[in-house]
């Protein structure tokens, strides 16, 4: 049976298929999804009985890095692999501290972006751009960029929850230097990612991905260290989600069950 669609999903968009940003905004309790996004998501929790909690984790870490970005002068950010919006978008967080803060938003899906244009009808200090992180020139030569976003001064740039959708094959390392090489010294880059540990879980966990299309690659330290070549990693490092600056409230309490490392660095 084929899934209605909805007045505000974009034409070019396979609803018959799962899709990362809409799992993603269904397990942070989202409304732009379907169907199939639903039953994967579903499929996902029996599997990872904590998948919920992990986003929700990931989501709570790129709020503190945000905010620590603001703390050390950052005034404009380049998002990329943004998602569908939710609780706590990048421009929220930063506009309520600097209402001049820029930010531009990237996304590859359309829901994503359709839903971003909305959110920022009104706001002219922030925009969006349908483009793929792997494609640095055109990302960072769209016109939102240019007119937003001054690369002579520093930038934050995010990238959660977002790399470990790019295989070997895609060069993300390539593509990482490229946007770090195009942003000013005092620019920081912020780092989420998918542990490359061998449980059973995740190993069933990449494979429903994998058959469903949605190739996923969890990735070790060593190799997340080789994002941050020539970058100073800050205090503590690179950790479980949890313990990167966690506030006094947070749940650290069995950190690895996060599944995801996380890490900030500056650019001398
Ligand atoms: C798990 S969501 C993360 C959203 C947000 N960054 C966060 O951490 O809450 C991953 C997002 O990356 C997007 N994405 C995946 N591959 C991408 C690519 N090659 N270029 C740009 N965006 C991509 C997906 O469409 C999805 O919206």
């Amino acid at each position: 049976m084929s899934t209605q669609r909805p007045s505000w999903a974009p034409e070019d968009i396979d609803l018959e298929r799962p899709n990362a940003a809409r799992v993603y905004d269904y397990l942070l309790g989202g409304m732009a999804n379907f169907a199939k996004d639903r039953e994967f998501a579903q499929r996902l929790t029996d599997i990872a009985p904590d998948a919920a909690k992990m986003a929700r984790s990931n989501r709570a870490f790129l709020r503190r890095a945000v905010t620590y970005c603001l703390d050390n002068g950052i005034r404009q950010f380049l998002d990329i692999g943004s998602g569908i919006p939710t609780a706590g978008n990048v421009h929220e967080i930063a506009q309520r501290i600097e209402p001049s803060t820029k930010v531009v938003y990237v996304d590859v899906e359309p829901v994503a972006v359709t839903h971003t244009e909305l959110m920022l009808a009104d706001n002219r200090n922030a925009d969006v751009v349908r483009g793929d992180l792997s494609d640095p020139a055109a990302v960072l030569g769209a016109e939102p960029v240019s007119r937003l976003l001054d690369l002579d001064q520093p930038v934050g740039l995010l990238m959660v929850s977002v790399l470990h959708f790019l295989g070997e094959d895609a060069d993300p390392y390539a593509a990482v230097r490229r946007y770090v090489e195009a942003v000013a010294p005092g620019s920081f880059l912020v780092v989420s990612h998918i542990a490359a540990e061998d449980t059973d879980e995740q190993a069933r966990a990449r494979s429903l991905y994998q058959n469903n299309a949605v190739p996923i690659v969890g990735r070790t330290r060593e190799q997340l260290a080789e994002f941050f070549t020539g970058l100073e990693i800050v205090e503590p490092g690179i950790v479980w989600t949890p313990l990167w600056h966690p506030e006094p409230t947070d749940d650290i309490e069995v950190p690895h069950r996060s599944k995801g490392f996380v890490a900030v660095a500056r650019k001398p």
